[in-house]
């Protein structure tokens, strides 16, 4: 079959997947066969400003001759691509759902009540539309829900989107820029499904403690897709929007990556590596070059946390367990020369920003520890036991909507040591960027580079965070683990800013 042949190739036969070990299994082998990988539509706000995302819930067929029961911003599953400019910004956001959800702008750096916190539900039928002001470097961030105690399945459900902060300049950067063609935005996320093709929330003792991952790979909302890019260089704007997985990307013909931007936008120049790590919450953008038109597959190590699920008693996901090497595929690239080459060459240099926060005065030193409770209190029993399912905390502290944690000064530098004894944990902080300075001792990994707001900490990492938005008491900013479960059981705290 014809890969570029339209939705046509989406069209897959029921009999392309098959259930057995306790998953959906493709039956596919030739990647022709596969349907190919769709973008979510584009909404692009650049002269108004303006746009409306809708929660909403509808069925979506992860799998030929199946429904599920999903929730989405404007569609069954996920939402769109929003596209915004510096300068006004007012999106309108509606909740169609029966319950709350909110719409937190996740790497947009705004003030407290922007933000689209726990703060800021929505309630069923009614609308939230703030007056924005955008001012900040180009990059790839996400929209998706924030009400304590749900965010996790909420998510998990389908509700998280992307956002595009573009300065129209990526032409003069030599960057791939043409939407869906050769500029790819890929969500990544895990799932597990029943035998009648619906999502599966475990929500067991054991999926909080060790974050809820699948043994499926979602693209966009696609199970086994191909995508087509044309033969050149290709840029992917990758989210991770899993609930609880680390990715540690390569390609499988060993290809480099260069990474052109992590979280809050370009990097001085791009920066050539085997393997990327990403961290729930966490974004990158890389480029691939496919000049010599040869496709390859996105692939990944197994989660560096799956280790430990042995540990506490869960056996490891399928995904991990796939081969002796614990590798698996993400996506499948093919090259379609029907597709029109724009850019053949890596750029040298990206003008984008690595910051220099060290010569800044430092005001405070905060430490977070990132605390899971075990034994006894894991099991809801002695001093950890009450109001922290799960044992989460920061700082012994349990997520409490009513106690602000910290209280930071306007326009202050702070240094944050963040540290954790049990698992990796993406460590996430609204409202800010921030430059990561040391990891476990050791200078930061280039997917540590440039400005971050979410970082993965395996034992200490140490940032040094600008505060240049105001967050009040109403509204204001968390810091928190970006496994969501891990969130959602308390590993959350909140601060101030004035
Ligand atoms: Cu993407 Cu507070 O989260
Ligand atoms: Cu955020
Ligand atoms: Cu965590």
């Amino acid at each position: 079959r014809n890969l570029l042949a339209g939705g046509a190739a989406l069209a897959v036969s029921g009999a392309l997947y098959a259930w057995a070990d306790g998953r959906f299994t493709s039956q596919a082998t030739d990647a022709a066969n596969r349907p190919v990988l769709q973008f979510p539509p584009l909404i692009d706000t650049v002269d108004t400003g303006k746009f409306l995302v809708t929660a909403q819930s509808g069925t979506t067929s992860f799998f030929p001759g199946h429904q599920a029961e999903t929730i989405g911003f404007n569609q069954a599953y996920l939402g769109p691509v929003v596209r915004i400019r510096n300068g006004a910004l007012r999106p309108r956001v509606e909740n169609g759902l029966s319950w709350p959800v909110s719409a937190h702008w996740h790497g947009l750096v705004v003030p407290g009540n922007h933000d689209g916190g726990p703060h800021l539900p929505v309630k069923p039928g009614e609308v939230w539309s703030p007056d924005m002001e955008i001012g900040q470097r180009p990059c790839t961030a996400f929209f998706h829900t924030h009400i304590h105690g749900r965010t996790a399945r909420d998510v998990y459900a389908g509700l998280a989107g992307v956002l595009h902060v573009a300065d129209g300049l990526d032409r003069e950067r030599g960057l791939p820029d043409t939407y869906g063609v050769d500029d790819l935005t890929l969500l990544l996320q895990d799932r597990r499904f029943s035998s009648d093709g619906q999502l599966v929330y475990a929500n067991s003792m054991m999926d909080i403690m060790h974050g809820m991952t699948g043994d499926t790979i979602l693209v966009n909302g696609q199970v086994g897709s191909v995508a087509a890019v044309p033969k050149a260089v290709v840029r992917l704007r990758l989210i991770n929007g899993s609930n609880a997985r680390i990715y540690s990307l390569f390609s499988s013909d060993d290809r480099p990556i260069h990474l052109i931007a992590t979280d809050g936008g370009y990097l001085p120049a791009p920066v050539q590596l085997e393997t990327l790590r990403l961290g729930p919450g966490e974004r990158a953008e890389i480029l691939v070059d496919f000049s010599d038109g040869h496709g390859m597959s996105l692939m990944s190590e197994g989660d560096p946390n799956a280790g430990m699920g042995g540990m506490m008693g869960r056996t490891r996901s399928l995904l991990d367990d796939i081969t002796g090497a614990r590798r698996f595929e993400v996506l499948p690239l093919v090259v379609d020369e029907r597709l029109a080459a724009k850019v053949t060459r890596i750029p040298d240099v990206l003008g984008g920003g690595q910051p220099d926060l060290t010569a800044a005065k430092v005001s405070k030193l905060r430490n977070f520890s990132l605390d899971m409770g075990m034994g006894g209190g894991m099991m809801g029993s002695g001093r950890m036991g009450r109001g922290m399912m799960g044992g989460m905390a920061i700082n012994g502290q349990p997520f409490d909507m009513r106690t602000i944690n910290e209280r930071v000064r306007l326009g202050d530098t702070e240094k944050w040591v963040i540290s954790t004894s049990m698992l990796a944990h993406p460590f996430h902080v609204h409202g800010v960027s921030f430059q990561v300075i040391s990891e476990n001792g050791r200078e930061p990994r280039p997917e540590s580079l440039g400005w971050k707001d979410t970082v993965v900490v395996d034992s200490q990492t140490e940032l040094l965070v600008q505060f240049t938005q105001p967050a009040s008491e109403e509204t204001p900013f968390m810091y928190h683990c970006h496994i969501l479960e891990h969130e959602d059981a308390g590993m959350m705290g909140q601060f101030t800013v004035s």
